[in-house]
């Protein structure tokens, strides 16, 4: 039998995890900052959240979602984004009773989509998101974008730009579905299947068609921007004044529509624009969704937010060549001769981690020149030879193995002695 991961997931080994670690590192820092503590819901929620929230025509729905009936015969779904779960949980715990409104959430995880495995494209996938539910201040949506632009800067991307749009309100949204009800409808057969039936559901979703985007009724599509209100228009108008002065730069794409149904208003994707990118440069994708929470069973909160991969996140490094700095060294390795010099390599070991010394030892009973290749593979910083001479001593040599230079020091010392070496070393950094 040969097992092989399912297709579109992927194990991440060490000397990748690494990478994960430090930019969940970089994301934790930033949301401490800017205070979006995290917020842990379960990975699958009943399938109705979803179809009431993503919506039942988008193809997150109705193509993508890992929907399964459990043994008590209730329909579940593994999540494919975040945002349902996270309102889901805003509403049962009533945090829209908690005086300071907006809530600020983070999560991190795992969500899914029965989706074309391809660069960047995955069925298991990690997110990271926020949500701010609670507030319709345009500065919140301007502080969501960024935090999210702050987490690529902040991991050395270069090579990204923001696009927004706004979606304007339910008013604004029904004169415009008509008039690409108008515009499409006549031509309507030289469209996808798909696109035929979005035209009455939900006219919108054919301007984020991924068969169709070259038809030229695509560029005349009539824009939404044309028909925002004064309210809507003026919204828009603060967020950009607010990004203006965080000086964040952006694009305004009239076309951008986000794949998901409770969007309104603000919209917005970051995109990688590196050459070496693949074809999907989707990094993070947002916006706000007024309306949902009532959707759901809340009283009238709106909120803002958005999710990006991890995954894509590392792509689009890669893609421009940066190295995160990952800092994961081998302060030592002990190499045992016999048994009773190992009965003082594992004591020794405790001691050293115990004060932050991280270390290492042989359990393969190899020769002596077989544990000092592997100090060397491992690249430790320092390497000791316990055998009889030492033991008898009490005292061995610590061989810094960058310079080849050695000292010798009593066991009683090593601790305090390495613990200085490390200290001068971080100091020389
Ligand atoms: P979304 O645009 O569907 O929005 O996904 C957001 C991000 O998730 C994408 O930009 C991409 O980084 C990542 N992503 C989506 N699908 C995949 C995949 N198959 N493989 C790898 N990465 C993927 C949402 O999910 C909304 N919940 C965002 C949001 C939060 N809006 C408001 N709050």
């Amino acid at each position: 039998m040969n097992f092989k991961v399912p297709r579109g997931t992927q194990d991440l080994l060490p000397g990748v995890t690494e990478k994960w670690q430090k930019v969940e590192e970089i994301i934790r820092e930033l949301c401490h900052l800017y205070r979006y503590p995290e917020i842990r819901t379960p990975i699958f929620e009943s399938t109705e959240l979803y179809t009431r929230s993503v919506g039942d025509t988008t193809d997150i729905v109705q193509k993508e979602m890992y929907t399964f009936k459990d043994r008590g015969d209730r329909s579940l779904t593994l999540r494919p984004e975040g945002t349902a779960g996270v309102v889901r949980s805003y509403v049962e715990h009533k945090m829209f009773g908690q005086p300071d409104q907006p809530i600020k959430l983070s999560y991190l995880g795992p969500m899914f989509r029965y989706e074309r495995q391809q660069a960047g494209r995955y069925r298991q996938f990690v997110q990271f998101g926020v949500e701010a539910i609670g507030s319709k201040d345009p500065a919140i949506d301007a502080e969501v974008i960024s935090l999210a632009m702050n987490i690529y800067s902040k991991v050395g991307l270069q090579d990204v730009k923001l696009v927004i749009n706004s979606l304007g309100d339910q008013e604004v949204r029904a004169n415009h579905r008509e008039a690409l009800v108008n515009h499409f409808k006549p031509h309507i057969d030289e469209f996808c299947q798909d696109c035929q039936s979005r035209l009455e559901k939900n006219p919108l979703r054919i301007l984020d068609c991924k068969v169709d985007h070259d038809h030229p009724l695509m560029a005349t599509a009539p824009a939404l921007t044309d028909y925002l209100n004064e309210e809507s228009a003026n919204y828009f108008d603060k967020v950009k004044q607010y990004l203006d002065v965080l000086g964040i730069s952006y694009e305004v794409d009239p076309n951008l529509v986000r794949g998901l149904d409770y969007y309104n208003h603000t919209a917005f994707e970051i995109m990688s624009t590196s050459k070496g990118f693949g074809s999907i440069t989707t990094l993070c994708g947002g916006g706000r969704y007024n309306g949902l929470v009532e959707e759901i069973g809340g009283p009238e909160s709106p909120g803002i937010g958005f999710g990006m991969s991890i995954e894509r996140l590392l792509l689009a490094l890669e893609a421009e060549g940066k190295e995160l700095n990952i800092e994961d060294q081998l302060d030592m390795y002990i190499v045992a001769m016999d048994e009773d010099a190992k009965l003082k390599a594992v004591e020794l070991a405790s001691s050293f981690r115990a004060k932050g010394i991280s270390t290492e030892l042989d359990y393969t009973d190899r020769k002596m020149k077989a544990q000092m290749k592997s100090a060397d593979r491992k690249q430790a910083t320092w390497v000791i030879v316990l055998g009889e001479t030492e033991l008898a001593e009490q005292q061995v040599a610590v061989k810094h193995m960058a310079t080849g230079d050695q000292e010798k020091v009593p066991f009683f010392d090593l601790v305090e002695y390495l613990t200085k070496q490390k200290q001068k070393q971080m100091e020389e950094k």
